[in-house]
């Protein structure tokens, strides 16, 4: 339909041009003067000729489309072709052990927090970048930055990295967005190495090893991102997408909350709007798509949701959605626990000891949230993650048992345990053909 239109509106241009040619030239001048026939006759020959080929035109339209249509199906001419080139080249899975790479942020207070949750993912395979928001005093920063350096494996490594620029965060507005994407521009420009890239914050904690993730990880398509995500409809649309909001953390120094407007806008009409969790673990090459921004809809959608409340919930569920290229890499799950109460209020439940079997039966890599040093996180330290010292047990450990991950062996030799069959199972059910239906409805 859309074709034959494009094709109709181009046919009547050059028809109309010509319609003028012969009104301007056709008056009585032209008849008294025979110069002008001539021209006359060549438009009216032209006319003619015209209208016989859009009559025919219309009834070979599907075979001979307009240049318009051929740029969405041909490769060759344009730019954009060699970047799908690169992104269809990307390995699959790839004989290596697959590499993460972390952000895990935090606000004023939470400095103890972050260590206790980095020392617990942490592995010499991947990357790490600490954010502390511009709430927490230079101080917590400084320290933070301190206890980095101080120790030894992460001096060896240099795979821990804090951001000494911190950012205004509100936790619903778009300031939230840029501050992951800032983290995820260092790592793209710091490391060449990473697959996957996690968010986490103070509060979020580990119920697996890093030996047991990267070993089911290892089988996995380094396509696929997780993601939870599902149309937004209904009154949610109405409320969410019509509604305007200004996160003043863009331009003001101090913070505060996000402002509601008066006026309203229409639901979008170029794209469909998702959401979904705000955690999330992402490939590699559709975070490039997002950062490098080489096809304009990324940055587009992130201008537009600017003025979206929750947009956490939404910028990467609407990107992916919408991305030919990434539309079929999206499984809808956020790898966390997380507990609600019922009715859901604003916040999830704090997490306890009496939570400890439902989190191990969610077969789920990360749980949130936790009050810091609360006793169910020592319980998760002893039985599902061996972590006795700083680290949590794992193949590369092989020092002597009172502090196992002082000597550093190779990296590559994994010891999954308990933690890699319970993963094993969810990432089966997720990457099932019955559950993938679910995928950008
Ligand atoms: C990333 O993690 C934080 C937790 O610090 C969360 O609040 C945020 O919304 C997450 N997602 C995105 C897309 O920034
Ligand atoms: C990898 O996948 C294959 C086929 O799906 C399966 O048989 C095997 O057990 C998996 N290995 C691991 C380490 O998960
Ligand atoms: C580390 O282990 C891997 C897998 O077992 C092996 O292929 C590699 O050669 C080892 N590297 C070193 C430096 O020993």
């Amino acid at each position: 339909m859309k074709k034959l239109y494009r094709k109709l509106v181009s046919i009547r241009d050059p028809f109309a041009r010509v319609k003028r040619h012969v009104s301007s030239h056709s008056g009585f001048r032209a008849l008294r003067d025979r110069k002008w026939m001539f021209p006359f006759l060549a438009s009216l020959i032209m006319l003619i000729t015209l209208l016989i080929l859009s009559i025919y035109g219309k009834f070979d339209a599907k075979e001979d489309p307009l240049p318009l249509d051929v740029v969405v199906e041909s490769n060759d001419y344009f730019v954009e072709s060699d970047f799908r080139t690169y992104l269809k080249s990307k390995v699959d899975v790839s004989p290596e052990l697959p590499r993460l790479a972390y952000l895990i942020s935090g606000t004023k207070g939470d400095s103890h927090r972050m260590m206790r949750t980095l020392q617990a993912v942490y592995h010499p395979r991947n990357q790490y970048v600490l954010h502390l928001d511009l709430e927490a005093p230079p101080r917590e920063r400084m320290e933070i930055a301190m206890s980095v350096k101080s120790d030894p494996t992460f001096r060896r490594m240099e795979n821990v990295r804090v951001m000494a620029q911190s950012n205004l965060v509100t936790y619903k507005g778009p300031t939230m967005i840029a501050s992951t994407l800032q983290a995820v521009a260092i790592l793209l420009r710091e490391s060449l190495h990473w697959d996957w890239f996690l968010n986490l914050s103070a509060s979020d904690y580990p119920l697996v090893t890093q030996d047991d993730l990267l070993y089911v990880f290892s089988n996995l398509s380094r396509n696929v991102n997780f993601i939870e995500h599902m149309q937004l409809t209904g009154w949610k649309l109405n409320q969410r997408a019509k509604s305007i909001i200004v996160d003043p953390g863009l331009y003001l120094s101090k913070k505060s909350d996000i402002a509601w407007t008066t006026q309203r806008r229409s639901l979008p009409t170029s794209f469909k709007l998702f959401t979904g969790s705000a955690w999330i673990m992402l490939t590699r090459s559709f975070l490039e798509y997002c950062i490098w921004g080489w096809d304009n809809f990324p940055r587009t959608i992130l201008m537009y949701y600017t003025n979206f409340v929750s947009s956490p919930e939404g910028y990467f569920h609407t990107v992916i959605c919408n991305s030919k290229e990434f539309l079929n890499t999206g499984i809808s799950h956020d790898l966390h626990y997380i507990a609600w109460d019922n009715p859901p209020k604003q916040h999830p439940i704090s997490l306890s000891l009496k939570d400890f079997d439902n989190m191990v039966n969610s077969k789920a890599p990360f749980a949130r949230k936790f009050h810091k040093n609360d006793p169910v996180l020592d319980k998760i330290d002893k039985e599902l993650l061996g972590r006795t010292h700083r680290f949590s047990s794992g193949g590369w450990c092989v020092g002597s048992s009172d502090d196992p991950c002082s000597v550093q062996g190779n990296d590559s030799v994994l010891k999954p345990g308990p933690g890699s069959v319970r993963l094993q199972e969810l990432v089966q059910t997720l990457t099932s053909e019955e559950f993938r239906r679910k995928q950008c409805p």
